[in-house]
């Protein structure tokens, strides 16, 4: 279920107050979010479900305890402060080229597709990034390898390359 803008900005605006801080901008929406730049200079992003949150909220524990900032040349945002009851994840504003968007993301728990599944996605991908899909392969394998996470919303939105237009 996706939120309604309005009812996002109000929490994210909620969220700041007691910050002493205030939304300044709206950084970007996907399928699970919203995000706005706030004007501590980070982002704060509402999430629409408690499962998305909770999927982003493991895997930047993951990438903190391990002091990940880059992946294979791609900047990943520095997680600052969660907030259960708001599904709000506020993290570092980054620029491309950048990976983000943990929502759908499963950390050590390997997830229980079929092989047809699999397939289904792989094959997802690639149509995605098309020649580059080599570089999101090998994006994903890293974050499996290194970090335990399984990253499966790989898309050239979330997986960002410096010249790149924008698909959600
Ligand atoms: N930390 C960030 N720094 C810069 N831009 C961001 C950041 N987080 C999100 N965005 C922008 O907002 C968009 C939506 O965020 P994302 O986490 O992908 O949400 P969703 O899960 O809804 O797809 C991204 O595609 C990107 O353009
Ligand atoms: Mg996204």
């Amino acid at each position: 279920m996706s939120l309604a803008h309005p009812d996002a900005e109000r929490i994210a605006q909620q969220y700041l107050s007691s910050l002493n801080a205030e939304i300044v901008a709206r950084c970007g929406y996907g399928k699970e979010g919203v995000v706005f730049k706030s004007s501590r200079g980070t982002a704060v992003k509402v999430h629409s479900s408690s499962i998305t949150f909770q999927n982003e909220y493991l895997a930047y524990r993951r990438l903190a305890e391990t002091r990940t900032q880059v992946v294979l040349g791609f900047r990943v945002p520095r997680p600052i402060q969660a907030n259960a009851g708001l599904k709000i994840i506020e993290m570092g504003i980054v620029e491309p080229p950048y990976l983000l968007d943990f929502g759908t993301s499963a950390t050590d728990i390997k997830p229980d597709f079929s092989p047809e599944v699999w397939e289904e996605w792989w094959g997802r991908v690639q149509e995605n990034f098309e020649d580059r899909f080599p570089i999101a392969e090998a994006v994903y394998i890293h974050l499996k390898r290194k970090l335990n996470i399984w990253h499966l919303d790989l898309r050239p939105s979330n997986l960002r390359f410096v010249d790149d237009e924008v698909h959600l």
